[in-house]
């Protein structure tokens, strides 16, 4: 469907100018509307590379009852929205669009990130498009980021992006990340790093970046393995060279229909042993505990998780609940070491696995390949 200029919603900068502004309930992306792809300019200008925007909801596509309210608003924008708040990027760009869903992240879900990779491959595959942009909500960008890294095999961008503030906040930040989005989506410079993530001007590897902050605008990125790039003057500066992070994989999940369900369980002082049983009995099919220190749990946990596995022979992944760290070869038998990947991460990796039916060594190995050996 194509828009024409009359036909365009009032951008960001309108909204956030309306005084006072009465929150309209957007209207439910049909599912018919699902899928359809959105030109968003006319006509395409074919000197301009070509970059498909995969909304899905979050924070960049909400609006708030006051330009002062940070919290507590709600999810509506549609993805020709997103693109009328920053004309620029129609200057840089011919866009399409797909909204996949308009939700916040929490309810992000399998059916959502298969739905991402299948048309994120198919874009992708085509000679006209340079790359894509996600935009998704911050709280568990960090998840599909990696799940798409691990199922895009590409060399051409794929960024996901997000926004701290709802489009009628003071100083929204998501025309910005989202301009910077798509710049980033058609720079040269971007190719063969995978699936990046974009905000606050920082770019970094869907492999460790994560969320740091629940609140602030400075909120994604990673200590150890540190950030790919910086923004400067919306000129994407890289520290590195194009390279992949050791253990890098992809699946092909052309004809995956569903993912294996992978839990977290969190572990802490009294943790109840009975959660690990617990979580089988629901249908889990692999487990990942986010442990105290490099991978710990108490002697009671420890010995229910290898009741289970000694019963079940289900991978039980044993990573951290600190923000940073490294969990090594695990002590115990019955666990596999998460290496630097945290608990949501790992669960994504792990999920992955068990829906391509590898077998327990496999997993093994495909974790321990991720962190080199002395
Ligand atoms: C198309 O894009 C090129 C490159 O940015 C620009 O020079 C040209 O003016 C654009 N054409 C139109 C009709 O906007
Ligand atoms: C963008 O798409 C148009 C229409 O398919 C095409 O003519 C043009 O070559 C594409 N631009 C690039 C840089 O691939
Ligand atoms: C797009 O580029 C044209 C030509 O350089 C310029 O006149 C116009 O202001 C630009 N639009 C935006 C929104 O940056
Ligand atoms: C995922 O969420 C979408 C949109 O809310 C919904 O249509 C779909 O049924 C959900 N899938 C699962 C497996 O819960
Ligand atoms: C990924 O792409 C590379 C290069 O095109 C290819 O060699 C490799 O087999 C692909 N991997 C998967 C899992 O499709
Ligand atoms: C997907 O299914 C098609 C048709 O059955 C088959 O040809 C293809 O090899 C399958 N691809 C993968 C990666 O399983
Ligand atoms: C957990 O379940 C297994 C069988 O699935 C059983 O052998 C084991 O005793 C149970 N452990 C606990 C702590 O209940
Ligand atoms: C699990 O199996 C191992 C190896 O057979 C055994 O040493 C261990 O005692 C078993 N643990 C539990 C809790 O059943």
């Amino acid at each position: 469907m194509r828009f024409s200029v009359a036909q365009k919603l009032p951008a960001f900068a309108a909204l956030a100018l309306a005084s006072p502004i009465t929150h309209q309930p957007q209207p439910a992306f049909e599912s018919h509307s699902l899928f359809v792809r959105q030109d968003i300019q006319t006509p395409i200008n074919g000197s301009l590379p070509n970059v498909t925007i995969f909304a899905t909801g979050g924070t960049i596509a909400s609006q708030g009852s006051s330009n002062t309210q940070t919290v507590g608003y709600q999810v509506g924008l549609g993805v020709q929205q997103l693109v009328d708040a920053v004309p620029e990027i129609l200057n840089i760009s011919n866009i399409a669009g797909y909204q996949i869903s308009n939700v916040d992240s929490g309810s992000v879900n399998q059916t959502i990130l298969l739905k991402l990779a299948h048309q994120i491959n198919a874009e992708l595959a085509k000679d006209d498009i340079s790359g894509v942009v996600v935009t998704h909500g911050t709280d568990t960008l960090e998840e599909t980021a990696f799940f798409l890294q691990l199922a895009v095999n590409s060399s051409k961008p794929v960024v996901v992006v997000g926004a701290m503030r709802p489009a009628t906040a003071l100083s929204a930040d998501g025309p910005l990340n989202l301009l910077q989005a798509v710049t980033l989506a058609v720079s040269e410079n971007a190719k063969d790093r995978g699936t990046m993530i974009t905000l606050n001007d920082r770019i970094g590897s869907a492999f460790y970046t994560t969320k740091n902050n629940a609140n602030s605008l400075d909120t994604f990125f990673s200590t150890e393995a540190g950030q790919l790039g910086f923004f400067i003057n919306q000129v994407p500066y890289f520290y590195f060279a194009p390279s992949v992070p050791i253990g890098a994989t992809h699946f092909d999940l052309t004809n995956t229909t569903s993912l294996a369900q992978v839990d977290i369980l969190y572990v802490h002082q009294d943790v109840d042993p009975a959660l690990f049983n617990a979580s089988y009995a629901a249908g889990a099919e692999g487990i990942v505990f986010a442990g105290v220190g490099a991978g710990g749990i108490s002697a009671t946990a420890s010995e229910a998780a290898e009741g289970l596995f000694n019963a079940t022979g289900i991978p039980i992944v044993a990573s951290r609940r600190s923000v940073d760290g490294f969990v090594p070869s695990a002590d115990e038998s019955f666990s596999i070491a998460a290496g630097f990947y945290n608990p949501q991460k790992a669960r994504v990796l792990l999920q992955l696995a068990l829906t391509m039916g590898y077998e327990y060594d496999e997993i093994k190995d495909l974790f321990a390949q991720s962190y080199p050996k002395p």
